[in-house]
């Protein structure tokens, strides 16, 4: 049978993905269970994290397994993806050894592995993770590439939780871009715009300029997604038309497509744009709506204190949320 790894959340049926969230929810009761006894998780981080490790760290313990974490070109070795290169740059072993041997000694494989911003052709490949997928002979899990399922999974759980309800279908959500000094990876605005029009709602891409919209695999998927559940999906760049009403506004930066690898060209339309902010006076606009943001989020550029600290923002059980599914994860694929 064909190892089934979680990579993105649109290979995982609702059914599943409800399965998996009424799973979660039970952890959040009662963190403790068996499901990874003996077992181990090895988590490989390209990148920094603050959230996602120590939540995958924690949840394989609470669950009686062991967690390893690895950062490739620093406390470990710089892994090669070229196939039938002549490796005599910096990389000192071949992903081909690395995810089989890391098979060998672990049940599941986490890997964080972010763009690396020079050219969005190359990256929107999402090369590491599926280079593991390919070799490893045990689950990969993607811990934010170009999408972040596990965040997509906790957001919907905290909307549901913060609702009373299961069934999102028909709120009125606006995914929000933000300003944000530096240009951001995709992957959770990609990842909200999945999982929000999977779940029924009508979503509204607000972004400053059409440069902002995200990448075409995602704004068809989100359309797949509408003609499969309902709902609805549109771009607006105007910030007051879009909140209007909006039961979630779920805000992210992140740098223009079009402009990657050029960022000093797109850096003037971004810095144009600072009054995307997330404040008071565009929440007061929504329908009484909730706010949340998959953290980390720098306070006063892509929201005010005063939201942040507000009864509206569910953002800190949103973070905690990680924790309870990335323990359904875990358990469910650790099944196989
Ligand atoms: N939201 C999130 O993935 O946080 P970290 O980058 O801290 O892991």
């Amino acid at each position: 049978m064909a190892i089934r790894h979680f990579l993105s959340t649109q290979d995982w049926s609702r059914t599943e993905l409800d399965a998996l969230l009424a799973r979660a929810a039970q952890f959040k009761k009662e963190k403790l269970g068996d499901e990874l006894k003996g077992k181990a998780v090895a988590l490989l981080f390209f990148n920094p994290s603050m959230r996602t490790r120590t939540s995958f760290e924690l949840g394989a313990f609470q669950l009686g397994g062991h967690a390893v974490v690895l950062q490739p070109g620093k406390d470990a070795w710089p892994i090669e993806f070229d196939a039938g290169t002549v490796m005599d740059g910096e990389a000192e072993e071949h992903i081909a050894e690395v995810a089989r041997v890391l098979s060998r000694y672990a049940d599941l494989i986490g890997v964080r592995a972010f763009p690396k911003f020079k050219d969005w052709a190359v990256d929107r490949e999402d090369r590491v993770i599926h280079s593991f997928a390919k070799y490893a002979t045990v689950p990969v899990i993607n811990m934010e590439t170009i999408t972040h399922p596990m965040q997509e999974l906790a957001h919907i759980l905290a909307l549901q939780q913060h609702f009373g309800t299961t069934d999102l279908r028909g709120k009125k959500y606006v995914l929000t871009w933000t300003y944000h000094p530096k240009p951001l990876n995709t992957a959770v605005a990609n990842s909200a715009l999945q999982i929000a029009t999977r779940y029924g709602m009508d979503v509204t891409l607000l972004c400053p300029t059409p440069e902002y919209a995200l990448d075409r695999r995602y704004l068809d998927f989100a359309k797949q997604n509408v003609a499969e559940n309902g709902g609805g999906f549109a771009i607006s760049h105007d910030p007051d038309a879009a909140y209007r009403g909006a039961d979630v506004v779920y805000a992210k930066s992140w740098g223009a497509l079009p402009y990657f690898g050029k960022w000093e060209n797109e850096k003037p339309i971004r810095d144009a744009h600072k009054h995307f902010i997330v404040d008071e006076r565009k929440m007061a606009l929504t329908n009484h709506g909730v706010f949340s943001h998959c953290l980390p989020l720098r306070r006063n550029v892509k929201a005010t204190d005063a939201v942040m600290d507000s009864p509206a923002c569910i953002a800190i059980e949103e973070a905690e949320n990680r924790l309870h599914v990335q323990k359904a994860v875990m358990a469910a694929l650790a099944r196989q």
